[in-house]
């Protein structure tokens, strides 16, 4: 079956299928670069704590909305909800949701392809050679100097868009599907070859203290709210990939199940990176809390030292792409779904969009250099904050959890409770109750709380 043909939707071929790719979707540069630098910078279990309970009472439900909305839709995310809107007769309009989540979708795009540019030059440097043996000045320079080389920070990053655009100009099975069939099981293998060299190697005890042990806890609004952010980031929530996904989701999938499924996965590869990370950093008596140079400089200075170093490090880059590819496709899907039904090829949608993103990406990369010191909304107060700072936490923290919303105002509320029930399918038991009144009132809440207090305070 064909997806260009404009005659069946497509869909993909089965229940694995569509868990693995949407996995892959879900699991990301999130989990594996931010995961353990938040948790780090924000001191370990306690965190985790705040986002476990972010991830199952908000995220998660809200994840499912979304799927489901895809799946009771069956088109690109605006015109799913423009014809969800008109069945639930609804007057407030759907659509505007949609299409700030594609907005969004190019942001984050601008900015991921950044990040995993630069993960896949030192997958390259060290598959040339490179980390074995290298002093620690050679090690922070390669970071500085892709920072601040704006030309190098661009080819690889347009190196990584390319690679995007190649997936996603194939049909939904042998684009989305086979990346995610490949590329989740190797990224799991890895994982946990990764996993247990650390744990052997280097200090597990301090690893696990640090990641499920209480320390100075800090209890504010601001953690709270990166909780929530991160929640929401790590599974996709917010901006339409995981809606197109869903429509693609063969009608034998359970959804609830599924669900489960995924963010199990999601959740583990986010604790097995912390526990890569953190028994290395002990043992080489690094900081846990570097921040976001935590695996581009910290990690790469443990390369260089420890036995099998650029292997090591080629297999670690190597997993971190392959999270960030199978992430930045789901990212270009909604959109080139949506030029699709105004009748443009997949390819063209895809290079279109790919392009868009990349020049878009430049506000990143001179975050990095030029504009380092430029703070583009220092006039409302916020100082100190880089364009790519502004559009990470901005998306992340605002316009994530303001989709989770009204995805949940949309199912808890306006659909008709049974027609919900019946496309997940679940049955009209205590655990459908729970999850439907969860999104009719406790996601909304909470979001709506903690935005208040974030504004206020
Ligand atoms: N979930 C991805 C990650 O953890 C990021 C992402 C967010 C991808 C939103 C698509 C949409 O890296």
């Amino acid at each position: 079956m064909s997806d260009t043909s404009g005659n069946a939707y497509p869909s993909f071929s089965s229940r694995l299928a569509f868990i693995l790719t949407t996995a892959g979707a879900a699991v990301g540069l999130g989990n594996v670069w931010g995961f353990p630098y938040v948790a780090g910078k924000n001191g370990g279990g306690g965190f985790l704590l705040l986002y476990l309970v972010a991830l199952a009472l908000v995220a998660a439900p809200a994840f499912m909305a979304e799927l489901l909305l895809g799946r009771m839709g069956k088109a690109s995310p605006p015109t799913a909800l423009r014809r969800l809107q008109a069945q639930a007769g609804s007057r407030v309009p759907w659509a505007p949701v949609a299409w700030m989540g594609l907005v969004a979708t190019i942001l984050i795009l601008s900015f991921y392809d950044v990040i995993a540019g630069q993960a896949l030059f030192y997958g390259w440097t060290a598959l040339t050679g490179g980390f074995a043996g290298w002093d620690a000045g050679a090690v922070t320079a390669l970071d500085t100097g892709f920072k601040a080389s704006p030309a190098m920070a661009a080819f690889w990053s347009a190196l990584f868009t390319a690679a995007t655009i190649g997936i996603v100009s194939f049909d939904i099975r042998s684009g989305l599907e086979r990346a995610g069939k490949i590329m989740m099981p190797a990224l799991f293998l890895m994982l946990i070859g990764l996993m247990v060299f650390a744990l052997v190697e280097g200090d597990a005890a301090a690893a696990f203290a640090f990641l499920f042990g209480f320390h100075d806890m800090r209890l504010d609004t601001g953690v709270v709210l990166e909780a929530v952010g991160q929640a929401f980031f790590t599974l996709s929530v917010g901006v339409g990939g995981i809606m197109t996904y869903g429509s693609y989701m063969g009608a034998d999938v359970r959804l609830p199940r599924a669900t489960l499924w995924i963010v199990a996965m999601d959740l583990a590869v986010a604790l097995m990176a912390g526990l890569v990370i953190f028994p290395l950093v002990f043992a080489h008596n690094l900081d846990a809390a570097a921040g976001p140079g935590l695996i581009f400089i910290t990690l790469p200075l443990i390369f260089t030292n420890i036995p099998a170093g650029a292997f090591v490090a080629f297999v670690f880059f190597l997993l971190l792409t392959f999270a960030a590819i199978t992430s930045s496709i789901s990212l270009m899907a909604p959109t080139v779904a949506r030029l699709q039904e105004a009748g443009w090829s997949r390819a063209r949608a895809a290079a279109t969009m790919g392009l868009i993103a990349f020049l878009c990406g430049f506000a990143t990369i001179w975050s990095f250099s030029d504009w380092q010191d430029f703070y583009p909304l220092a006039f409302l107060g916020l100082d100190g904050m880089t364009a790519f700072d502004l559009i990470r936490e901005g998306v992340s923290n605002f316009v994530l959890p303001l989709s989770g919303i009204a995805y949940a105002l949309m199912i808890g509320w306006w659909l008709k409770r049974d027609d919900v029930r019946k496309a997940l399918p679940a049955p009209d038991g205590a655990l459908f109750a729970i999850w439907y009144r969860v999104l009719g009132f406790l996601v909304p809440l909470a979001i709506g709380i903690l935005f208040l207090t974030a504004l206020v305070g």
